[in-house]
């Protein structure tokens, strides 16, 4: 129940005005002598050409009242509106309890498609902490969407095609083995990768080389392709892992690679439709008339570029998935590339090129020092999320060391804790790593909720004869109480706004909310013990939280444990 809609709607019949716009005025005053809702009239005053006060109380003379409100009252241009809590607590926690885990899925997006871009590591570069930003707001976006009902793709475009894997060719070939690829996997094809920019700045001529091998992967050279297909595979085992271990997934692993034999098509596109033009041997789209660089399609020596794939790929995903919307997950440094690229598909004259959308997200830094590395100044995710396990297990030790299934326990929220600091702000703000901080039992982050969570499930299990049947919710009349319904109220128009914002920060800040507001409720009011109708309408509460709570932590991609 939208409860600031259905106010608008009585208002709306009590003046004419559109209840939407009405619903937009509505506030919630912080203090609740002034109602739990507010409607003031001083935007109405232009429309009817009253003064305020005087409109409020000539809409207070007509109006009549939705049923969950028990009084309204007018306070100058102030029409308060006082909620009946008992009818307001019942339908909320009924709500919760019948739907479940599937209180706040809606259809809204039936019959929508969304295509998200997102993780997209570099095949033979480690996966570093900027990649797991992607990977961790795609996979929320994911969540969030497919519960409104939208059919979702999830697409790794991976960095595997490209001039860097004619380095890598030539650097295997000078500096590299067998064995050694096959022992240290991706850390070694960073060692050669690294060793032939050192080198071939003494010697360009490895530069030349490089571009050779990557033209010879481009006509499918046998040599060059099974060298190429080899690091890929090393580097996907590594990548799963790490998926694994964030329980992320996808519908494709389309990478760069993929478009190679698609890219043509593209470029005789262009060339048609006079978009084309030569610059110092390259072939490039003129973007002038947007005050923009020229997006550069292909090189000198004929190469294709990172744009040129991009390009193709959004045409084939237009074609095969016929999307909505495309969603990008990257670095806010990309800004450019997708400017660039998307106004070449304007040009070219699909109208959906609005329907591109770069969503990104600034930068990772750490909290220096206590972040070990073993590989130098890159710091990979698998190190990272180990150590966020690791630093999780030796505080549930200390917590609570009879815990069973430590090490699972520890695993779900370590990486949750990651997750989480990673979702709790916009995505444009930079995410400090700081353990102390987002491993904070008490603080606004993965491990408290989860915790709030824990804690729901530890009171339920004491109750095992709780029913949710014949509940007298008027029982539930303290302000404690009342709190914690009106946070789960909202949490199904929470999804929908992270949804039109791209922002998972909404549900995260929800979500501490809501075990702010348990937490408060707990201290406040005694649970088993007290007398039996009183025991079954907190314990109501009680199951509604521990409900909503996993499905939000759901939505983020993260586990909700039952004890820790
Ligand atoms: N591989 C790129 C990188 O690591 C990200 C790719 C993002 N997706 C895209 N379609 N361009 O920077």
């Amino acid at each position: 129940m939208d409860m600031k809609l259905e106010i608008a709607k009585s208002l709306s019949a009590a003046c004419g005005v559109a209840a939407e716009e009405i619903a937009a005025a509505i506030e919630v005053p912080a203090n609740t002598d002034m109602g739990d809702f507010a409607y003031p009239c001083f935007k109405l005053a232009k429309v009817l050409r009253k003064a305020p006060p005087l409109i409020a109380q000539e809409i207070g003379e007509k109006l009549e009242k939705p049923d969950f409100i028990a009084d309204v009252k007018i306070v100058g241009a102030y029409i308060n509106f006082f909620m009946d809590k008992h009818f307001y607590t019942k339908k909320v926690l009924e709500t919760v309890l019948t739907e479940k885990e599937n209180y706040g899925k809606s259809d809204m997006g039936a019959g929508k498609t969304i295509v998200i871009d997102y993780s997209s590591p570099n095949i033979a570069k480690p996966f570093h902490v900027g990649h797991l930003r992607s990977t961790v707001i795609g996979n929320a976006l994911y969540q969030i969407h497919s519960q409104l009902g939208y059919k979702c793709v999830g697409v790794n475009h991976l960095g595997d095609w490209g001039t860097q894997f004619g380095k890598l060719i030539v650097a295997y070939k000078k500096w590299g083995s067998k064995e050694a690829v096959e022992e240290k996997g991706i850390q070694e094809l960073m060692r050669i990768y690294v060793k032939f920019h050192d080198e071939a700045e003494k010697a360009p001529e490895l530069d030349d080389e490089a571009r050779l091998w990557f033209v010879k992967m481009q006509d499918g050279d046998d040599e060059a392709l099974t060298l190429w297909k080899w690091f890929y595979d090393i580097s996907i085992k590594e990548f799963e892992r790490v998926y694994d271990m964030l329980g992320v997934k996808f519908d494709a692993y389309t990478g760069e690679s993929f478009y190679n034999d698609k890219m043509a098509a593209v470029v005789d596109e262009l060339k048609e439709k006079g978009l084309l033009e030569e610059s110092e041997g390259a072939m490039i789209v003129n973007l002038e008339d947007k005050n923009m660089p020229p997006c550069l399609i292909i090189r000198k020596d004929g190469g294709t570029l990172y744009a040129t794939r991009d390009i193709t790929a959004a045409l084939y995903r237009k074609k095969t998935y016929n999307f909505d919307k495309c969603i990008y997950l990257t670095a806010l440094d990309q800004n450019l590339h997708f400017a660039q690229w998307f106004e070449v598909i304007h040009k070219m004259g699909y109208d959906w090129y609005k329907d591109l959308i770069h969503v990104p997200f600034g930068l990772v830094s750490l909290d220096s020092g206590k972040l070990s590395t073993r590989h130098g100044n890159v710091v990979l995710m698998e190190d990272l999320l180990h150590q966020a396990i690791a630093e999780t297990k030796k505080i549930i030790e200390e917590k609570n060391p009879s815990l069973p299934d430590k090490e699972e326990v520890a695993k779900k929220v370590g990486i949750g804790a990651v997750i989480f600091n990673d979702l709790y702000n916009t995505r444009i703000k930079d995410v400090v790593f700081s353990w102390e901080r987002m491993l904070n039992f008490d603080g606004e982050t993965g491990p408290y909720v989860q915790y709030t969570h824990a804690r729901a499930c530890s009171i339920l299990k004491k109750a095992p004869d709780f029913t949710a049947e014949n509940i007298d919710f008027s029982k539930l009349d303290d302000e404690a109480s009342l709190n914690v319904c009106k946070l789960l109220e909202a949490f199904p128009s929470k999804i929908v706004d992270a949804a039109a914002k791209l922002e998972p920060y909404v549900l995260t800040r929800h979500l501490v909310a809501i075990s702010q507001a348990f937490n408060k409720f707990y201290h406040d009011n005694p649970i088993l013990n007290s007398e039996a109708e009183v025991r079954q309408a907190r314990l109501a509460v009680v199951v509604a939280v521990k409900t909503v709570l996993a499905a939000g932590l759901a939505l983020l991609g993260i586990d909700a444990p039952e004890q820790m």
